[in-house]
């Protein structure tokens, strides 16, 4: 990777994925690139920025060349919740920017990150240690999104040879910019609902387990995975990765630990509920360990430390709403 894009820059992962590869690759060498400017205030100060609507290939390709770009990481996607309120909208935006990113990359010999997700199953495949290749029939058009991004990332590896590798991320826990529109967001909103409120209104029921990841550990698989050796890659289109699952309950539990006077009542969101049951409770990501050398390091413990002191100190500079 030398020459980097990043479309879809001012979302979660974009906010962060930005300045971790500027740190490793140099500013100048890592564009942000958003339909939103105003998401990307931070990014366009220390680096190029350019203002992109993803759907449109003329523009994406201009700026395409205008950097020389040889890595593409196409991060724009409606997520689960919002995708259930608006499937048309979903599938044009997430499908559209994905076929962009493809083909433009076929034409200027670019490789392709896009994230898949847990999303990607669905309630046939065992939801237990899920498997690397498994029955996926996933119900949502979040997760139809995703299994048909990750066939049709394949296709363009296997037809053109464009080298396209990504990840089924879990729910990414993250304090610099929220996630929107997700079913796995509520294990992000709980750490601001204690540090702001000391209480939580959490929209899953105890015992819902789901795959989770704190951001740190999200930045390293896409950089290692991008930077593998393509001969140890037996998968490409995509690997389960995980660092820890948890349901709502034992974040609470880990919270309280910390901040005693904590408290959490569940008032179910009946999408949500339905989105989560059908994803699996823990995913077996052994592919990822053997063939690229996945390893997360942050666990349910270390990442609530960490959460609670970044968002205390947003809140004690006035940084939270
Ligand atoms: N975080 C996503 C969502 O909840 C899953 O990949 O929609």
């Amino acid at each position: 990777m030398k020459n980097i894009l990043v479309v879809g820059a001012g979302g979660q992962i974009g906010s962060e994925l930005v300045p971790y590869l500027r740190k490793i690759y140099g500013n100048e060498h890592v564009v942000a690139a958003d339909i939103n400017s105003s998401a990307c205030i931070h990014l366009a100060e220390e680096g190029p920025f350019e203002e992109l609507d993803a759907l449109k290939a003329d523009r994406y390709l201009e700026i395409v060349k205008k950097y020389r770009i040889d890595t593409i990481f196409n991060l724009v996607a409606l997520l689960s919740a919002t995708g259930e309120k608006k499937p048309q909208l979903a599938w044009h935006v997430n499908m559209g920017a994905l076929m962009n990113s493809l083909e433009i990359a076929r034409e200027n010999s670019c490789a392709v990150f896009t994230p898949s997700s847990i999303g990607a199953f669905g309630p046939t495949s065992p939801l237990d240690n899920t498997p690397q290749d498994t029955v996926m029939r996933p119900t949502t058009i979040y997760g139809i999104c995703k299994v048909t991004g990750e066939l049709l990332s394949d296709y363009y590896f296997l037809k053109y040879g464009v080298d396209t590798r990504s990840v089924r991320f879990p729910g990414i826990i993250s304090n610099v910019t929220l996630p929107g529109g997700g079913t796995t967001d509520y294990a992000v909103e709980i750490f601001y609902g204690a540090v702001q409120h000391k209480h939580y209104v959490c929209p899953l029921p105890e015992g819902t387990y789901l795959d989770m990841m704190y951001m740190p550990d999200a930045l390293d698989a896409c950089v290692q995975l991008m930077e593998a050796d393509p001969s140890k890659l037996k998968h490409r289109n995509s690997f389960n990765v995980t660092a820890m699952s948890f349901e709502p309950s034992q974040v609470y539990s880990a919270i309280r630990r910390r901040i005693p006077d904590f408290t959490m009542e569940y008032s179910v969101d009946p999408v949500k509920k339905a989105i989560a049951d059908s994803w699996p409770n823990y995913m077996d990501d052994s592919c990822a360990r053997q063939e690229w050398g996945w390893s997360p390091k942050w666990n349910l413990e270390t990442m609530t430390d960490d959460m609670l002191r970044a968002i205390g100190e947003k809140m004690k500079k006035g940084l939270l709403g």
